[in-house]
């Protein structure tokens, strides 16, 4: 069986996705979600969902190992960042070399980096007057959204889009590609 982790700092309707995706599946399982946000709409989540789910700080992220040391005792297969907003530390990349993965909702490399995430992307996007976003999934390296990139679909931006109607055609391909792209991953 393998062993999932999703990590999440929001509403987590990605997170929700993937967990649905797999229910029914007997070599899959979404061990924990966990999440620097203790006010994120994920924990929510995943108490209905019945998913294990844990806060942590940045001291425990990013100093005394806690994540690093939990990831490794449960032994996960694929560690899954679905709007997750802090970058990663060196030693969690290294453990998990290619084990870790990350949404972005826009074509990277454009539209990446620090600060770059969710509806602000949209806003930025609109502003811009581009003809088009979508979604990129990528390995996880020590930078934001710079890791090698494994699948990127496109969507359309109208002239008369708003940011929110943007946001709804990338969350529609984030939720058709996302739990595909695990799926293909554990195959490996
Ligand atoms: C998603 O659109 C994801 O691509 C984005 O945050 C949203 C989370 O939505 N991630 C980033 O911006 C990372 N830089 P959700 O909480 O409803 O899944």
């Amino acid at each position: 069986m393998k062993q999932l982790v999703i990590l999440a700092s929001g509403s987590g309707s990605n997170a929700e996705n993937i967990v649905k995706y797999f229910e029914h599946d007997k070599t899959v399982q979404i061990s924990h979600i966990l999440t620097n946000n203790p006010k994120a709409g994920v924990i929510e989540r995943a108490n209905r969902l019945g998913i294990p789910c844990k806060v942590f700080t940045k001291k425990e992220f990013k100093e005394e190992n806690t994540i690093l040391n939990f990831l490794i005792n449960n032994k996960i297969d694929l560690i899954i960042l679905a709007g997750f907003l802090w970058l990663v530390p060196v030693k969690l990349v290294r453990s998990f070399h290619h084990k870790i993965i990350n949404i972005h909702p826009a074509l990277l490399p454009k539209y990446g980096g620090k600060g770059m995430y969710g509806n602000h992307i949209h806003q930025v996007i609109v502003e811009n007057k581009e003809e088009e976003s979508g979604i990129t999934i990528h390995y996880v390296n020590e930078k934001y959204d710079d890791g090698d990139i494994i699948l990127q679909k496109k969507c359309s931006v109208l002239p008369s889009d708003s940011a929110n109607d943007v946001a709804r055609k990338v969350h529609q391909l984030e939720y058709k590609y996302f739990p595909k792209v695990i799926e293909e991953l554990l195959k490996h």
